[in-house]
């Protein structure tokens, strides 16, 4: 199921969290979701449903009696509509009422009725946390197969510190939306970052290549189930965990490095900016400042991605392209003359691209093509993955 096709029924209980799942709605719309908010009084306290109207679309339900609402999309019609339920804040006394099976407002009418899996994101006081009754209240709903996410210790609005705080939007929107089987048992292989082209001991060529995308697509298949080798350019970033990574830093580094294993792999995707041309010297020694002029004489660097679509019985091949003009007919180029299966298109420049949280994608393939719009690049990432999926499928069928 692409993100698209998602349809999230959102919870939001009175809590101040309240104010974080605005956030939570922002980032599932962003993704492609279809997102319907249903508000506890309590919460109206602290957000209101207009806000969750202006941000899904839809309009947000407070009441269980409610005829106008009624008549548009009935309680018993938005259980069935939707697939995935998050409660976001949850509070102690939504749990402890969720635990004992009540139905006394329309959200814990809504989890009652709903065949769809729960989510709660706890937010409470750390001693409410803590209490035995709000203990006993979760280890009933983990039995009944609620799943809870967080929360996270730390200072709370209260003043006090200590675990209670909700799980950050944007970690709540990766689970209901990262997570699922499509890749499960495959091996997948992805470039990452830079490459660094060594002039002498101290310099080198390089680009702005944060590395953020590749290492956003390798945490994305890894949610799909995926093993997932990462072999990357030197960059500052963490490795999302559960993934094999492989340090290089010169495109012919990184060209070994992918063909050691690239027999094991089913898809490989080149996201790496890999310098398309390294130094034809590469001075043992610091380079002395000498004449006025200083004349580099560049040798074409191996094309990774173009290599490994040109094995037989090699993996299925995705490729990007950081354009700053003519996207489509330079990715549809990309596409013919380097014989992979998929590119990825980003357009370059205008605070996109390289060094920033957010991208957008314009993907090509030869039947098809489809825009992912501009979003946060670990929202892109999954999205890009559900399209890999799903045109992968199509073809291999
Ligand atoms: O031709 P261009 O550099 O624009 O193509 C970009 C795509 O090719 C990216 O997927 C990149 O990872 C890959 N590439 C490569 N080896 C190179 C140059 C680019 O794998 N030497």
């Amino acid at each position: 199921m692409t993100n698209r096709q998602k349809k999230i029924l959102l919870g939001v209980t009175g809590g101040i969290a309240a104010y974080k799942s605005c956030e939570l709605a922002r980032l599932l719309v962003q993704a492609g979701a279809s997102v319907r908010t249903v508000l506890t009084e309590a919460a109206t306290r602290f957000v209101t449903p207009m806000t969750f109207q202006a941000l899904t679309g839809n309009p947000a339900r407070t009441r269980l009696f409610d005829e106008d609402h009624e008549a548009a999309m009935g309680h018993i019609e938005l259980v069935r509509w939707a697939d995935q339920v998050i409660v976001a804040p949850a509070t102690a006394d939504f749990l402890a009422r969720l635990a004992q099976g009540r139905a006394n407002d329309l959200l814990t009418t809504l989890c009652l009725a709903t065949g769809a899996p729960v989510t709660v994101a706890p937010a409470m006081n750390h001693r409410m946390w803590q209490h035995p009754a709000t203990r006993r209240n979760l280890a009933l709903l983990e039995e009944m197969g609620v799943r809870c996410i967080g929360p996270d210790e730390g200072d709370q609005a209260c003043g006090e510190s200590g675990p209670g705080r909700m799980s950050e939007p944007g970690e709540i929107a990766a689970l209901l939306l990262g997570e699922g089987e499509l890749f499960k048992g495959r091996n997948v292989m992805v470039t990452a970052g830079p490459t660094r082209e060594a002039l002498d001991p101290v310099r080198y060529l390089s680009n702005r290549s944060s590395g953020r995308m590749g290492f956003a697509l390798a945490e994305a298949f890894h949610g799909q189930g995926a093993r997932v080798t990462l072999v990357t350019g030197p960059v500052s970033l963490a490795t999302p965990p559960g993934i094999e990574r492989i340090d290089v830093e010169s495109a012919q580094e990184m060209r070994d490095a992918v063909f050691e294993r690239i027999g094991e792999q089913d898809l490989f995707v080149g996201c790496a900016a890999v310098a398309d041309y390294r130094p034809e010297d590469s001075s043992p020694h610091k380079i002395k400042k000498s004449s006025d002029i200083l004349k580099l004489r560049l040798l074409r660097n191996p094309d990774i991605l173009a290599e490994v679509a040109a094995l037989d019985d090699g993996p299925w091949t995705v490729g990007f392209a950081a354009e700053t003009t003519d996207l489509e007919r330079h990715a549809r180029q990309k596409l013919e003359g380097k014989g992979v299966d998929m590119i990825a298109a980003n357009r370059v420049g205008r605070g996109l691209g390289f060094e920033v949280e957010e991208n957008a994608l314009e993907v090509f393939w030869k039947t098809g093509q489809q825009t992912l719009p501009q979003q946060d690049k670990g929202v892109l990432a999954r999205e890009l993955v559900a399209l890999i999926a799903e045109v992968m499928g199509k073809v291999n069928h």
